[in-house]
This record gives structure tokens, sequence and C-alpha cells, in this order.
């Protein structure tokens, strides 16, 4: 069987987690601006990304993209909420999101917060039903990487904010970014070797491989700040060095940081180097990570 290419592969995650989360979060019932809120930061747009991930990790161990879904769907849940705070006029301040308002400036303050906490409840709420996974044990594995996930992003989170202030060096803003961002995408491979059962082995280069991941896809992002256009990011460019936010970019200028990201390609390339052609899926994603556009 071929594998389909890149591009097909992201289209086909992506709307395979706009088609369950639409479904999703149209089922239960719940005040309608809450509602409206929570569609509003979790439907349109996003790269799906993490899901993308988890599905290619836990297909390297027989699982199939339909068996991924639900716990893909909970990873991009916890995302979305981390980008609906992250937008707050406290926190980033910005007004564009995957190029429409952000939940904030669409609704208010308070309903964009309120939102952001019931897309990370829900995302745990659903990995605990037995939709996500037959066996009990995998869920509350599964819980347990998301909820260090989630916990670390929020410590990155707060080392972000204090680095506008009190500049970071370039210890720090790696644990930075290995922090806000990284942890989560980390653990979306991590679910995917959970939820194959993977052996303990393959599971710790899954979380080599995740880490390396995370430091492409936040340099990336760093530099795209610079680089590329609002329009082609759906978000604000420019907005790093006009809130003094620490950065490799900022510390070591565009060519250093683009030396470091493919030193970090490099280095998640080595994690898979046990894995086989199997793994090409993987191989291929992280220099997408690194060579991404939006
Ligand atoms: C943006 O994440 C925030 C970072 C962690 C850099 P993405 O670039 O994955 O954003 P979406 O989900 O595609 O909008
Ligand atoms: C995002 O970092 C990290 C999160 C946990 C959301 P950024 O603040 O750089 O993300 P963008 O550039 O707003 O998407
Ligand atoms: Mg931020
Ligand atoms: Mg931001
Ligand atoms: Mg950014």
């Amino acid at each position: 069987m071929t594998t389909p290419d890149l591009n097909s592969r992201i289209a086909a995650c992506s709307a395979d987690i706009d088609g369950f989360l639409d479904h999703h979060l149209g089922a239960a019932n719940r005040p309608p601006r809450l509602l409206a809120a929570m569609r509003h930061g979790a439907l349109g747009g996003g790269k799906r990304l993490r899901p993308l991930l988890l599905r290619e990790s836990a297909a390297l161990f027989g699982i199939t993209p339909q068996q991924s879904l639900a716990a893909g769907a909970a990873i991009e849940m916890v995302h979305c909420y981390s980008l609906v705070h992250d937008d707050l006029p406290d926190m980033d301040n910005d007004q564009l999101r995957r190029g429409k308002p952000t939940v904030w400036k669409a609704f208010d303050p308070a309903l964009a917060i309120l939102a952001g906490d019931a897309l990370l409840t829900e995302a745990f709420a659903l990995l605990s039903s037995p939709k996500t996974h037959p066996d009990p044990a995998i869920r509350a594995e599964l819980i347990a990487a998301l909820s260090l996930g989630a916990g670390q992003m929020v410590e990155g989170q707060v080392l972000d904010i204090e680095g506008e202030t009190v500049p970071l060096d370039e210890d720090g803003v790696f644990r930075m970014q290995a922090l806000k961002t990284g942890a989560l995408i980390r653990t979306a491979s991590e679910m995917g070797a959970i939820l194959g059962n993977a052996g303990l082995d393959a599971r710790a280069e899954l979380v080599r491989f995740g880490i390396s991941a995370g430091l492409v896809f936040q340099i990336a992002d760093d530099i795209l700040d610079v680089t590329a256009t609002s329009d082609a990011l759906g978000k604000t460019a420019g907005k790093d060095i006009e809130q003094n936010k620490s950065t490799i970019v900022a510390l070591r200028g565009l060519d250093g940081a683009r030396k470091i990201l493919d030193h970090s390609v490099s280095g998640g390339l080595d994690a898979l180097k046990g894995f086989g052609t199997q793994a090409d899926p993987l191989r291929e994603l992280i220099r997408h990570f690194a060579a991404r556009e939006n």
C-alpha cells in the first residue's frame, strides 16, 4: 500500500478533525454564547498538525486514523484552548487568529476565558470516554500524558510573559519554548505511542522525537513572525518584536535561528533511526514543521 503525500495527509487529518469537532461540539447542551465561542475557537482554519503527529505516531503500531481520531481531537481542543487564552488582552493581546477575529474580539474576554476552560475540560471528558479507546488503562495513560503536557504549556506561558520584562538568556528561551509549545507537541507523539501500546523503548524514542519536533515548531513560528505576512499567517505578523518577546530570533538573528532549526530537525530524525521506512511520514512531518509557510 502506498502512503499518500504529505499535503494529502494534512488535508485528510484536518477534514477528519474538523468533522469530529463540529459534531462533538454541537451535541452537548450548553448556553448558546458559550457554545458559539467554543466553536469559534476550535473550528475552522487550524492546521491540525498535533492530531496529525499523533495519528502518524500511532500508525507505526498499526492504529488506523479512525482509531486515533478522538485522541487527536482531544489534544487539538487543548491546543485551541491554549490559543484562545494566548490571544487575550492580558496575554498577547491579539485580534486576529486563523484569519478571523480572536475569540475575545468576537465575543468578550470573560467569555474567551470561559470558552477556553470549557475546551480544556471537554478534552479530558473525551479522553475518558470509551470511544477514545476500549481499554480503560490506555485511557488513563492518555489522560496522564495530556494533563502533564497541558500543565507544562501553562508553565511555559508564564515564562513567556515574564520574558517580556526580564529578557531570558538562551537556556531560558529553550526551556520556555520546550514548555509552552514543545510539551504539547511531545505529548502528541507520546499519545500515539500510548494508543499503539508501544514498548518502553519505542515510546521513549517517540518522546525524544516529539521534543525535537516541538522545538522546531516554535523556532519556525518565531522566524515566521518576522518573515511572513499577516495574510499568510492568519495572525498578526511582527508581534514578537513589538511585544519584546524573548525568542531565539531575538537572541541569534534569523540566520542563527535557522541553524538551530536545522540542528533540531537532525535531532528528531536521529530519534527515529530505529524505525525504518514506516516512520517516513514522521520524517516528512518534522521537515514540514521547519519549512512551513504558515
Ligand atoms: C500556533 O500553533 C501556536 C504555537 C504553538 C506556535 P499552530 O501554528 O499549530 O496554529 P494553528 O492551530 O494551525 O492555528
Ligand atoms: C504560543 O506561542 C504558545 C501557546 C501555548 C499558545 P505564541 O504566542 O508565539 O503563538 P502565536 O504566535 O500567538 O500563535
Ligand atoms: Mg504567546
Ligand atoms: Mg501569541
Ligand atoms: Mg508566535
